[in-house]
């Protein structure tokens, strides 16, 4: 008997992946995905704890569901991800009508407790976090279908204790997968027709250490050989550990996109000394360059952090002026907010709200002229873009300002190696050949720089895929 599950997910590329996870894991109970919690036999909640607001956020969702169990009582609602390891049976005390919370470790064990609250109508937490790599059998399901990029988890949990962090209490320690899995997986995906994949750790550049297997650079050249995968990119790298040897693989591997996402959180040696970062602002700028030499059209972004506690006015201007001295593609900025268990929670010189809203609205301004200036910086020249599909809609004012007639064009989307989306437009015709121009690479000519996207069009619709692939005929 087929039976609906509804995933909702909130958080980072971590629990995309989990949840993609959790649904090939539940395949086999004869659970298939649904779009919407109304449909559903089983409703999973996949949490994010790294700011408050993304818990408050956890809790609102919840609320929601209590009408769905009283019209249907035989409904299953679970709760995953980090709210779930951090909380346990609090939320089991504070939510009457959730029968599972399970934490980070226990996504492999999820269908035998799934299966269990079936056959006995009993509540379950299982919070148990383990320090070994518990592989779980990886499955292909319907969020595989159609997909262009993916996720890939190389590295769990985190052992770097940043002072604001939860992510070493609710992801546990660091485990690194082996690398004949992580390929193993990949090649799975690559047939299934995913032509770029995101390796994912919250320091993938710890990768292998602690178990003694191969170096993160070394892990990147195996996936650089698989064939018919046409880009690799990774997400986090800490500054720290940002060896020369993956710097030179931004020169060395033909796969690897030119974009590292390398979050400074401030520009202030005083702050990052009390955020235990473990690098100074010198530090950081010399790897930046040493990127740029290598690779000197590579994208840089960041994540900071705002009103970190015992931030002065100073502090704060060293990092916007590593901010202008950088010149990010795109950042993220985050107003600091106290978590459970980390140490800076304790810290006693905290900011008040208004401040650091003011300081993260100074903060985005001045990025905002940044991203603005590397978008235009590409108008004229020639990029070349993967296809992810058709675009999504574009706003009425944006599509004003490129003349688009929204009757006859079909617009659609793809990234650039430096990660900038592209929306580029085809007549009609092309609708029927959605399937030939998914997951090609094509050569763009940018001619206009949004905020947020860039416009193009396209040089020539042929592909620059790999030798051997179809070739497509406009
Ligand atoms: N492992 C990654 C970060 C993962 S968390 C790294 O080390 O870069 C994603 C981002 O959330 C962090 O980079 C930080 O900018 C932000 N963040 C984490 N804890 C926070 C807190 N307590 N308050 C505000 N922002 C926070
Ligand atoms: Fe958190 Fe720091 Fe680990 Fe990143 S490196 S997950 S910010 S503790
Ligand atoms: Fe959030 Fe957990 Fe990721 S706290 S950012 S979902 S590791």
């Amino acid at each position: 008997m087929t039976k609906n599950l509804y995933i909702h997910t909130i958080g980072c590329q971590m629990n995309v992946y989990d949840a993609e996870q959790m649904a090939g894991g539940l395949m086999p109970l004869g659970y298939q995905l649904v779009s919407s919690p109304e449909m559903a036999d089983l409703i999973l909640v996949n949490t994010c704890a790294i700011r408050e607001k993304a818990e408050q956020k956890v809790f609102s969702f919840l609320g929601r569901l209590a009408k769905l169990k009283k019209k249907k009582p035989g409904l299953i609602i679970g709760v995953g991800g980090c709210v779930a390891q951090q909380e346990g049976k609090k939320i089991l005390e504070r939510v009457p009508y959730i029968d599972v919370v399970f934490g980070t470790h226990a996504v492999g064990r999820l269908p035998k407790i799934i299966q269990q609250i079936e056959s006995d109508r009993g509540r379950i937490i299982d919070i148990e976090m383990s320090d070994e790599i518990q592989e779980r059998e990886f499955a292909m399901t319907s969020q595989h279908e159609g997909k262009v990029t993916s996720f890939v988890t190389i590295i769990q949990g985190c052992d770097n204790y940043c002072t604001y962090c939860v992510v070493p209490y609710v992801r546990g320690r660091e485990m690194s997968r082996s690398p004949e899995n992580i390929i193993q997986e990949i090649r799975q995906l690559v047939k299934a027709g995913v032509r770029e994949v995101t390796l994912l750790g919250q320091n993938v550049n710890s990768y292998g250490k602690k178990e003694g297997l191969c170096s993160f650079s070394e892990l990147l050249s195996q996936v650089n050989d698989i064939e018919g995968l046409l880009r690799i990119r990774f997400t986090t790298s800490h500054p720290k550990d940002l060896s020369e040897e993956l710097i030179h693989a931004f020169r060395r591997l033909d796969k690897l996109c030119k974009h590292i996402h390398l979050p400074v959180q401030s520009g202030s040696n005083r702050v990052l000394k009390r955020m235990n970062r473990k690098y100074t602002r010198e530090l950081y700028l010399e790897k930046v360059e040493k990127l740029r030499d290598v690779c000197p059209d590579i994208a840089i972004t960041s994540d900071m952090i705002v009103g970190f506690p015992g931030e002065t006015r100073a502090d704060f201007e060293d990092t916007l002026n590593l901010i202008r001295t950088v010149e990010y593609d795109s950042l993220f900025a985050f107003k600091y907010s106290d978590r459970p268990n980390a140490s800076a929670a304790r810290f006693s010189d905290k900011l008040s709200e208004q401040e650091k809203k003011e300081r993260l609205q100074i903060l985005l301004d001045l990025q905002k002229h940044f991203t603005i200036k590397k978008n235009e910086d590409l108008v004229g020249k020639t990029e070349e873009i993967l296809v992810d599909g058709l675009s999504k809609r574009q706003t009425s004012s944006e599509s004003r300002q490129i003349s688009l007639n929204p009757e006859s064009d079909i617009q659609w989307a793809g990234r650039t190696s430096a990660n900038k989306i592209v929306n580029f437009i085809q007549g009609n015709d092309c609708r029927s050949n959605d399937k030939i121009l998914t997951g090609q690479l094509i050569r763009v000519r940018i001619d206009k720089a949004l905020s947020h996207s860039l416009w193009g069009e396209p040089v020539k619709l042929e592909p620059l895929g790999s030798e051997g692939e179809k070739s497509y005929a406009a």
